[in-house]
């Protein structure tokens, strides 16, 4: 059932956008590692007893639960190990600044755990507080995601990580083997790269850098109540947040936004019904997203439609954070990838279920570790 709906909404999408029906097929795939009860089960459960439910909560049709599914506990399968050792080695990389060329930049300046995965900044400040061109997306459940970077040119998160290290604007390292080098250099981290690998003969290079940042990530996860009412808790969203719901899936917005992350699954054309005004400042050449990546022409201006998992905590907006509002970006979407002028009720409306989305952070799991010391000369 799960399947076919997926079908039916990637088979609508293709048909709109001629050029991605590649990613659209891969898109009816639920994702793998995905642990959530089946779509049928959700479904059963929440049209399960009706005494559960307050009596003011609006009806929920099965169908639209089943675009959606609730979040696993990792983003993994077991060939990727997560042991503690690694996931241990993973966090202490993410957090540490050495592993940039002037000691002052690491994923956590960006990416900020506490943060919900951002900095809330339009674009961030890396090597010598320069810029980079796009707002940085979360860390938050990005390895369930179909690919990397906005552009999707990273297939994973342990390929992803080894990408910001060596970018000029961001961490600014020669090469990878600037990074082995520092890390020989801290015996902590020869000691901890030989536990996380240990079948590995020569365990610190710079792929098992990407490769413990990477399994790191994949417990980056924040249920909210939204898992609970999946799950077919009914109660656990107040009836306006279902109300909200239904204005979401009845706009269209689950069309492109769907499954685990409520998006993360495809990439899509911003602007493919009404087209996307351009850059405020004529000097900004358009962003062409996916379509330098594939140099498929059909592709240019396309992007990957960023999950809406803590999006109220997530600002500012889209690939280039030009809009601050979240009430904003959901009236720009409806117009330009909807078709849609949507009243301002029906915005909050939407706002009220995004809001849903939220979840809890995973506090100790994102504490910050206390990094291993340079050896004495
Ligand atoms: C200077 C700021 C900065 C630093 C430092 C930084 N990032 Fe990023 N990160 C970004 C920006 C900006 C993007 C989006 C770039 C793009 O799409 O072209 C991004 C994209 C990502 C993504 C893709 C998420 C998605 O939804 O596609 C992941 C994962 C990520 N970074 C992890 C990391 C890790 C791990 C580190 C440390 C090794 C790191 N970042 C360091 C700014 C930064
Ligand atoms: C045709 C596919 C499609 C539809 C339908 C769609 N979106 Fe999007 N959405 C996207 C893409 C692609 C982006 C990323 C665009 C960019 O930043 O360049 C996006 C971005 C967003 C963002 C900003 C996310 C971020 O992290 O910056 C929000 C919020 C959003 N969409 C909400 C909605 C809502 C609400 C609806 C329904 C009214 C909707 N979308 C309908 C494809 C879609």
């Amino acid at each position: 059932m799960k399947r076919s709906l997926l079908l039916v909404a990637a088979t609508a999408l293709a048909f709109v956008v001629p050029g991605c029906s590649k990613e659209a097929e891969k898109a009816k795939t639920p994702a793998p590692a995905s642990k959530a009860a089946p779509a049928s089960q959700a479904a059963a459960a929440s049209s399960a007893p009706a005494t559960a439910a307050p009596p003011t909560a609006a009806p929920v049709d099965p169908a639209k639960l089943q675009l959606f599914a609730a979040l696993p506990e990792a983003i993994a399968d077991a060939s990727m190990k997560l042991t503690a050792d690694k996931l241990d080695l993973g966090r202490m990389l993410f957090f540490d600044k050495r592993m940039s060329k002037a000691g002052d930049v690491s994923c956590n300046s960006c990416h900020g755990l506490n943060t919900y995965g951002v900095d809330n900044k339009r674009f961030s400040e890396g090597d010598k507080k320069q810029l980079g061109g796009r707002n940085a997306p979360t860390v938050y459940h990005a390895a369930g995601h179909i690919a990397q970077f906005w552009d999707g040119r990273a297939a994973d998160v342990e390929a992803q990580a080894l990408g910001p290290v060596t970018n000029p604007v961001e961490m600014a390292m020669k090469d990878g083997k600037a990074v082995e080098k520092v890390l020989k250099g801290i015996p902590g981290y020869v000691e901890a790269f030989k536990k996380a690998f240990p079948d590995d003969k020569e365990p610190v290079t710079f792929e098992n850098f990407g490769k413990a940042i990477g399994a790191f990530e994949r417990k980056l996860v924040t249920p909210s109540r939204f898992d609970d009412f999946l799950k077919g808790d009914t109660a656990a969203l107040k009836p306006e947040e279902i109300a909200g719901f239904n204005t979401f899936v009845d706009s269209g917005c689950a069309t492109c936004h769907s499954g685990p992350y409520v998006g993360g699954l495809m990439f899509q054309k911003l602007g493919v019904v009404k087209p996307w005004p351009a850059p405020a400042d004529p000097a900004v050449k358009p962003d062409e997203g996916r379509g330098v990546i594939t140099k498929n022409d059909a592709e240019k201006g396309s992007f990957k439609v960023p999950s809406l998992r803590n999006i109220a905590k997530t600002g500012p907006y889209f690939h280039d954070g030009s809009v601050g509002d979240l009430n904003e970006a959901v009236k720009l979407m409806a117009a330009h990838q909807l078709g849609r002028d949507l009243t301002p009720e029906q915005v909050k409306s939407i706002v009220t279920f995004l809001d849903t989305l939220t979840g809890d952070l995973p506090g100790e799991y994102i504490a910050e570790p206390v990094l291993p010391e340079v050896a004495a000369k």
